[in-house]
């Protein structure tokens, strides 16, 4: 396309990097194409490096490939986010885009929202105002910083935007949208594909089953409650079979220590799959922050690794229980949550409308600004 007709599109700069993020970005990138003044590029960090955390799913969600690779991975967390902010703000410069739009609160996240902000971009976080009052995640650091620096601020829920108001948001130089959650756009449109391609329950003969995730490194870095997590799985395996999708990260970590779970393990699935698992499963258990919510977009009660939540909302209705890492707090909430019943229609993140809102939002933020 020629340069002259490029400057009169509004540019968006998109950084990427960990598995969450791409199923986010493939959502809000379906709602950009739909606008032909709207031009996005999209930037890969290269945080999640391995096929099935990161190549499967730009496939399956017929996301395009990204225009920047730029492959900085498997660092300490200072090391990653210096070198992503060196890197994001090259393209940045070259780029020289109207907004630089970031995802939730990965080390992803920091550097590009830094890069963009110190260059008097304007920066668009989305998941903004999600907190769990924990300083010790690397998450909930990667959050603030990042929502402190946003000059658009785009939060899934009620919650999060009390948050912001909160912290004294309202005062400051930015603007705070309830958009919903993009993560519901995803998981609408993707499951219907989903039924169609993914042959996950038939493949692994699943029938009635409990499906688990473990990464977070509050557990996984801590061998007592990795332990104790990982008995309580062997005991409530013993009623429900449980399946876990092991992260890489706790595979290594479960090989070094010669633990084996007396349960069944898989490779990281993709979107798909994960899909497909949670419209099956009869519960989910897990300390992921997204697939607390996604248990509940599928109708299914949840029991959370954690000793605390972003999405509160989740547990004051009951959906969700916060057990920890103790093992009888693990094995008595999975057994009450698996005879609960519940009604899970009520509208807590925007019935998939997330993109749209925030599409309509920036546009009209352009047409105020330029
Ligand atoms: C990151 C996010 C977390 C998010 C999660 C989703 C931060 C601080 N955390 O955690 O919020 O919920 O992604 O999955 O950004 N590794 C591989 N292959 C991969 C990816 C990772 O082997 O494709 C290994 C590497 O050794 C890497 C380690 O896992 O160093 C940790 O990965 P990293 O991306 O730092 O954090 P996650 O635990 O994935």
């Amino acid at each position: 396309m020629m340069e002259t007709e490029r400057s009169d599109r509004m540019k968006l700069v998109t950084v990427i990097g960990a598995r969450p993020q791409i199923v986010k970005a493939a959502a809000l990138s379906r709602e950009i194409c739909r606008h032909p003044d709207l031009n996005e590029i999209i930037v890969h960090t290269g945080q999640h490096f391995d096929a099935n955390m990161s190549a499967v799913h730009f496939e399956t969600m017929q996301l395009r490939p990204p225009d920047y690779n730029l492959n900085i991975s498997s660092l300490s967390h200072g090391a990653m986010t210096g070198r992503m902010l060196e890197a994001i703000e090259r393209v940045l410069l070259a780029e020289k885009p109207d907004y630089v739009v970031v995802y939730g609160d990965t080390n992803s996240t920091i550097p590009a929202a830094l890069a963009a902000k110190k260059l008097f971009m304007p920066v668009v976080h989305i998941e903004a105002g999600l907190r769990s009052f924990n300083m010790r995640m690397p998450e909930e650091i990667n959050r603030i910083l990042t929502d402190r620096i946003s000059d658009l601020l785009f939060c899934p829920t009620e919650t999060a935007v009390r948050n912001l108001e909160n912290e004294g948001y309202r005062n400051f130089d930015c603007e705070i949208h309830k958009s919903g959650d993009i993560m519901q756009d995803a998981a609408l449109h993707y499951s219907q594909i989903a039924a169609e391609r993914s042959t996950i329950i038939a493949d692994l003969d699943l029938d009635r089953f409990i499906f688990c995730t473990i990464h977070r490194p509050e557990n996984t870095d801590d061998p007592s409650r990795l332990a104790s997590i990982i008995d309580a799985l062997n005991a409530i395996n013993r009623d429900v079979p449980i399946l876990l999708p092991l992260h890489p990260r706790t595979r290594k970590i479960l090989t070094e220590r010669g633990v084996t779970p007396r349960f069944r393990v898989t490779e990281p699935v993709g979107y798909l799959d994960a899909l497909q698992l949670l419209k099956h499963c009869s519960l989910v258990v897990t300390d992921s922050g997204g697939l607390q919510k996604e248990a509940f977009f599928f109708g299914k009660h949840c029991v959370t690794l954690r000793d605390e939540t972003e999405w509160l909302e989740l547990v004051e209705l009951g959906f969700n229980v916060l057990a920890g890492a103790d093992p009888e707090s693990i094995h008595a909430a999975a057994t009450r949550m698996l005879d609960k019943t519940s009604d899970f229609t009520l509208d807590l993140y925007g019935r998939g409308r997330a993109a749209e809102n925030i599409v309509t939002c920036l546009r009209e933020h352009y047409c105020r600004t330029h």
